[in-house]
């Protein structure tokens, strides 16, 4: 017998924000993956369906897939473990694109299973279990990707290991503008291209950067997200992984970006931009530059999303 079910989306995100590498991150309104979970019969959370995928593969078994392994994380927590549940996944966004599509899969699984069970827990009491689901695809513990999809908004991670996020208030009319180039590039991979080594004059300006623009965010001081909204360590190290980075940066701050860098670990570039019209334009004019290099890519136009996964 079918069973009538909960679905969820969950958002897309842009972490890193260029300077708060893994520290920052926010919600955009599209794309998304949703998650539709229903109760079975059959014992055990079982992945029934995922869709959307184009050609790539995810795996079918609940520990090795990041929305089965929170949620069945959740399900233990929750002493559930054997509990009989369907669960569909619909992949609306490509993964390795640097939008947070695992952090998303992973937080549409511990939402919708939450709701399933009538909302046992609060969206905040999630986070853990989100990160846990997210971290089966690039092994580390980093809520930038996760925490704002869960929540919406633009969330600051004064520290991960203990989940201390911050909502950080964003002026009105803030939109981004994040094109996506047809490149694949998996984060544990954009991980390892990363040196450990900072020096103290790299340290101080990205504080201050970082400072800084969670000042401007805070006060809607446009000038001073701005100068702020720069990554002096991350950035130079992965630009080399997408062609023509530079160059679209460079379009981006001439058609009126306030700032520009790698969304996540890529290869997606983000700008933020004080409204949607200017969005839009500076959309158009790091298109082009793709466009030019004859390498496919997508444009999405997004306010800062605050609500985060919601059910639909
Ligand atoms: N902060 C992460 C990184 C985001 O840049 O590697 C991608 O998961």
């Amino acid at each position: 017998m079918m069973k009538s079910g909960i679905k969820v989306f969950a958002p897309a995100t842009v972490a890193n924000v260029a300077c708060g590498f893994d520290i920052l991150g926010f919600a955009l309104d599209k794309p998304g993956d949703e998650i539709i979970v229903r109760f079975s019969d059959t014992p055990n959370l079982r992945i029934t369906r995922i869709t959307g995928l184009k050609g790539m593969k995810l795996p079918y078994e609940v520990e090795k897939n990041t929305a089965g392994f929170a949620a069945q994380r959740l399900l233990d927590h929750l002493g559930e473990s054997n509990r009989g549940i369907e669960m569909e996944i619909h992949k609306k966004m490509p993964f390795g694109s640097g939008l947070g599509s695992s952090a998303a899969s992973a937080v549409a699984g511990v939402m919708a299973v939450n709701e399933l069970l009538r909302r046992p827990l609060t969206k905040r009491e999630l986070l853990p279990f989100a990160v846990l689901g997210e971290q089966v695809a690039d092994n580390a513990y980093h809520a930038d990707n996760v925490a704002p999809s869960l929540l919406g908004g633009m969330i600051f991670i004064r520290d991960n290991p203990t989940l201390d996020v911050h909502r950080i208030p964003v002026p009105n009319g803030l939109y981004a503008a994040v094109v996506y180039p047809h490149i694949k590039i998996l984060t544990k991979d954009a991980r390892s291209v990363l040196s450990d080594q900072v020096t103290l004059k790299q340290s101080i300006t990205q504080s201050g950067n970082l400072g800084g623009l969670i000042i401007g965010l805070t006060t809607a001081n446009l000038d001073l997200i701005s100068r702020s909204l720069q990554d002096i360590i991350i950035e130079p190290q992965r630009a080399k992984l997408i062609h023509g980075f530079y160059e679209v940066k460079e379009a981006a701050l001439q058609a009126g970006a306030m700032g520009c860098s790698i969304s996540g670990a890529g290869p997606s570039i983000f700008t933020l931009c004080a409204n949607s019209l200017i969005a839009e334009n500076v959309g158009k004019a790091m298109q082009l530059v793709f466009n030019k290099n004859k390498i496919h890519n997508q444009l999405f136009i997004s306010r800062i999303n605050q609500e985060g996964a919601e059910l639909c």
